[in-house]
């Protein structure tokens, strides 16, 4: 056990164990030029994107959450009862009403544990790490599951070339537990919202404001609407600035850091933030070219790829940083 460094912020809640699952079906770029007008070399060059994951009739968002925080569990070495909450943080649940958590709960034979939806659509996890933190770190709970899990395919509309072509299905999880007086756990997090962009990335029917109707669905306002180039420029200059923050209120510096995780939208929102914080190419870690955008699930999803694939490593100092529909945002900075 190594004490924090003199001057730095005790570490927060540690992170015990990583999961992740995806479904099994690929849909190439290939695949999406049959179904609407556009090329695979435009979705690379735009997005950095060649293929995601689709899941099958049947599966439902809790399924996918469930695989992915028995992974979890399995890697913190815990047993299922000993976790004390299950934080979901999705914007495609299994159904309105109740929390896709509680579906989780009663999938992994739990009873008792509080168990919640966060919508903060793709900064939903780093919320569900910034909450978890908080409860981890006042004593109240000794192992919190966080879930970022996206069921995104059921939708986003097949016609809409400007939005069909960048999401992918998929689940990532992480096991919390109480710091340990360590240096290792979470060092900082940021999180916030610019509601007056609310309306650059919506599902703008199926809640109180519009009500399904016939009408409703023939114009597919049940499905994804965005306006891509508002959400491009606000990813870009928040992420840099929360990334920095993050950063910053740890009392470290940008060379410290040993892996950046950034949300996986778009590979050229990636490089943009990357380029301006001057991070080096090889410290930032991306599969969105196997997963497009996951939403809430991106992070988890990468950084458990890359703690089973031997990168990322205990001791490690691992940035995160997401932006998504609200406009939400936010950072984590941890010590594997
Ligand atoms: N295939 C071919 N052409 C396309 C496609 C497509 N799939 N989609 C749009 N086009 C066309 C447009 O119609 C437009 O044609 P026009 O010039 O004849 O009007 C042209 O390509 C350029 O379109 P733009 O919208 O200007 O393209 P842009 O370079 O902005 O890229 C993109 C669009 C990829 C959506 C980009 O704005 C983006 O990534 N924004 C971020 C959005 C995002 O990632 N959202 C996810 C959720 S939030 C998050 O995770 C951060």
């Amino acid at each position: 056990m190594t004490a924090p460094h003199a001057g730095q912020p005790r570490a927060g809640a540690r992170i015990l164990g990583t999961g992740h699952f995806l479904p099994s079906i690929v849909r190439t770029n290939a695949d999406l030029e049959k179904m609407v007008e556009t090329t695979d070399s435009w979705i690379r060059e735009r997005t950095g994107i060649r293929e995601r994951h689709i899941a099958p009739e049947g599966m439902v968002t809790s399924d996918m959450a469930t695989e992915a925080a028995k992974n979890a569990i399995a890697a913190a070495g815990i047993a299922v009862k000993d976790i004390d909450m299950i934080i979901v943080a999705t914007v495609t649940p299994d159904m309105p009403m109740p929390a896709t958590a509680a579906f989780v709960q009663q999938k992994l034979g739990l009873k008792d544990c509080p168990s919640f939806d966060l919508s903060a659509a793709c900064g939903g996890f780093i919320y569900g790490l910034s909450i978890a933190d908080q409860f981890l770190r006042n004593g109240t709970m000794k192992h919190i599951l966080v879930i970022g899990v996206e069921l995104l395919s059921r939708v986003v509309d097949w016609t809409d070339r400007t939005t069909c072509v960048l999401f992918g299905d998929g689940a990532g999880a992480m096991v919390l537990g109480a710091p340990d007086g360590s240096d290792r756990g979470i060092l900082s997090t940021k999180i916030h919202t610019d509601g007056s962009l609310a309306m650059s990335l919506m599902i703008p029917a199926g809640g109180s404001r519009t009500p399904i109707t016939h009408a409703v669905l023939e114009e597919r306002m049940n499905k994804v609407k965005m306006i891509g180039k508002d959400i491009f420029k606000a990813a870009v200059k928040n992420l840099h600035s929360a990334s920095q923050a993050a950063v910053d209120n740890a009392g470290m510096t940008n060379d410290q850091v040993d892996w950046v995780c950034p949300h996986q939208a778009n590979l050229r929102i990636i490089d943009q933030v990357v380029q301006r914080a001057n991070y080096q190419r090889d410290r930032v870690l991306s599969n969105i070219e196997r997963v497009g955008n996951t939403s809430s699930a991106s992070i988890p999803i990468l950084i458990d790829e890359n703690v089973k694939g031997g990168k990322i490593k205990p001791g490690h100092v691992v940035l995160m940083c997401a932006l998504g529909a609200g406009v939400s945002w936010g950072s984590a900075l941890v010590r594997m």
